[in-house]
């Protein structure tokens, strides 16, 4: 484990580099779910409170925002004493750090405005780190990203991780030995990084329930009819994996063509069909599969999320967040139905991340782990 912000104490004055992932959703110029940032205030204020000067430096790349500003009202309604600098490089910016009072904050604009930071430019890296004396990184959620404010600045500076990354190593990390019986419930679309990870839980998980386009492919595979439905070209050796045993598909779909909906056995998909949805029976057999495990992990939606094919997912989060079993969700629009039903709390572990909670239950670290060690 790298060393944690937790472990810091005589830091009075000093500036601390303070890496944040304020990457969240915006809707009309405004933080439009601050599930992340809220998350890592505990280290914001644990800073404050051992009277660092902290800067905050974060990227955002939404649809709707490729500015920083809506963060910084968010800070500035929370009654933080904050300010915000536009562009960075330059000499004033040392004037303005060097300015910041003890427990005093700036953030700076998206670090994605330089060319440097995708491309992990040694000299941008460093540019940062000579205006600080420590760096932290509470953005588990960007740490799968090799960029420079993640794996190049710590080549220079005392590092450590914020207290939502050690949380997230903690609780990912149980999902390698968890108890048993262990299901793994993953959907959504993203077949490349997906697939590395059914491989990999066929060794730890009783159940992996694949749902969303990815189960599209299985049923390709398996010789049924997909119609019209999402599918990833290649063969990815997913007959062998059904053969396990551990896989279970949805057994019934919710379809669209063209603007008729109806609930279909898969087995049953006509030319031009799209399944867009887990359906009923599926998710009561969800539900029983959810009672008899104890271990529950969960990423990735069941439907269609974008077009607006929510219920699949959101009864599946009442289900997991009425149950016993302990839960590790994540997953951007998995956290989006979590949210929308205010069931935050009903969950062993909400993770941050999306693309780095997967990555790190891949390759069981990141590259933004390594570098703080
Ligand atoms: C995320 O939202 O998953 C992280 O902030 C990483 O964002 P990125 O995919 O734009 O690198």
């Amino acid at each position: 484990m790298p060393n944690s912000v937790s472990s810091l104490k005589d830091i009075r004055g000093k500036k601390v580099l303070l890496r944040l992932d304020l990457n969240v959703p915006v809707r009309d110029g405004k933080v439009a779910d601050d599930f992340r940032i809220k998350k890592s205030i505990p280290t914001i204020e644990l800073l404050r409170s051992l009277g660092a000067k902290i800067i905050i430096i974060s990227h955002c790349e939404g649809k709707e925002s490729t500015t920083l500003k809506p963060a910084f009202e968010y800070f500035l309604e929370k009654k933080f004493d904050i300010s915000f600098v536009e562009s960075y490089v330059d000499e004033k910016t040392v004037e303005i750090v060097n300015a910041l009072p003890e427990g005093g904050m700036v953030l700076f604009e998206n670090l994605r405005i330089y060319a440097g930071e995708k491309e992990n430019d040694s000299v941008f890296a460093k540019s940062l780190a000579d205006l600080a004396d420590i760096y932290v990184n509470e953005a588990f959620s960007a740490s799968h990203r090799a960029h420079a404010s993640i794996v190049g600045i710590p080549k220079y500076l005392p590092s450590y991780m914020g207290m939502l990354f050690e949380s997230e190593i903690e609780h990912l990390s149980k999902t390698f030995s968890p108890p048993k019986p262990f299901l793994f419930i993953l959907g959504g679309a993203k077949f490349d990084t997906k697939i590395p990870l059914i491989k990999k839980f066929l060794e730890i998980a009783d159940f992996i329930f694949v749902g969303g386009a990815l189960a599209n492919n299985f049923f390709r595979d398996l010789g049924y009819p997909v119609g019209a439905s999402v599918v990833s070209e290649g063969d990815f050796g997913l007959k062998e994996m059904f053969s396990s045993g551990k896989i279970i598909l949805p057994i019934d779909v919710v379809v669209k063509n063209k603007e008729t909906i109806s609930i279909k056995n898969p087995k049953d998909i006509k030319d031009g069909d799209i399944m867009i949805d887990a359906g009923v029976e599926t998710l009561m057999k969800l539900k029983e599969i959810v009672g008899a495990s104890k271990y529950v992990l969960w990423n990735g939606p069941l439907g269609n999320f974008e077009i607006g094919f929510k219920e699949g997912t959101l009864e599946l989060a009442k289900i997991i967040s009425e149950n016993t079993a302990e839960s590790v969700v994540g997953g951007a629009d998995t956290l989006a139905a979590i949210a929308s039903l205010d069931l935050e709390d009903k969950f062993g572990f909400v993770s941050s991340g999306g693309g780095a909670m997967l990555d790190f239950l891949a390759n069981g670290t990141l590259p933004g782990i390594e570098a703080l060690k």
